[in-house]
């Protein structure tokens, strides 16, 4: 399974890409905003050092809701870094058409606010690169987050369809365990939850015997 990491904040990203195990980054406009950037000049210039930083796919999602907008801003965007960004696009009819434009132009999309299969299922049918799927939210309204992921990893395979499940909206470390456990493709997280996979109580007490045998052995 692929790591991305869910943020805009350059700090986050250089650590996680300095763990050595980042695959990825994804923003959306909430993310974005949360840097404090602002215009066009700004948000580009921050896309472009996202894509400086880290060594995969960087998706930047468009703001326009039709269908004409999300084409301008998503030429635009790709033009930015076209190895690297992923033109990321919500699941609308305007949204799916967009994908399938841009996946016939041979750019790399993700299609963002997934909650059902069959989103995901028009999501695959229009090309998408990457669907997400946003766990967290799903489980907030009292939903089970996971087995959406386990039923759209389930109906890719079955009918073939390339398109990577990325997990997304995970608030903790569990979710990302979870995601391994039912076959995501890609899980983009906060980086507290991907450190928190470091952390179990044998490891630092087993850690700490260790260092004062250590110690002794000086
Ligand atoms: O990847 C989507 C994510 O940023 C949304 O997360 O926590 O706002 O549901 P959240």
């Amino acid at each position: 399974m692929k790591f991305f990491v869910d943020t805009a904040n350059l700090e986050q990203i250089e650590k996680a890409q300095s763990l050595g195990i980042l695959d990825g980054v994804t923003t959306n406009p909430s993310l974005m905003a949360k840097e404090g950037v602002k215009g066009k000049e700004q948000i580009f210039n921050h896309y472009l050092a996202i894509c400086k930083l880290v060594d995969g796919p960087v998706s930047a999602e468009v703001f326009s809701n039709d269908y004409d907008g999300m084409i301008e801003e998503g030429e635009t965007l790709h033009a930015l870094c076209p190895e690297k960004i992923t033109i990321k696009l919500p699941c609308t009819e305007n949204g799916i058409k967009a994908v399938k434009y841009f996946a016939s132009k041979g750019y790399a999309t993700n299609c963002t606010l997934v909650f059902t299969l069959g989103q995901a299922l028009l999501a695959a049918k229009a090309g998408a690169t990457f669907v997400s799927p946003f766990i967290g939210r799903i489980d907030d309204i009292g939903g089970d987050g996971i087995d959406l992921i386990r039923s759209i990893v389930n109906m890719y395979r079955t009918y073939g369809f390339k398109t990577q499940v990325l997990a997304a909206s995970i608030r903790h470390t569990n979710h990302i365990v979870r995601c391994l456990e039912v076959g995501a493709d890609v899980a983009t997280c906060p980086l507290n939850a991907i450190v928190g996979l470091l952390k179990h109580p044998l490891t630092e007490s087993g850690l700490a015997t260790f260092n004062k045998a250590a110690e002794q052995m000086k």
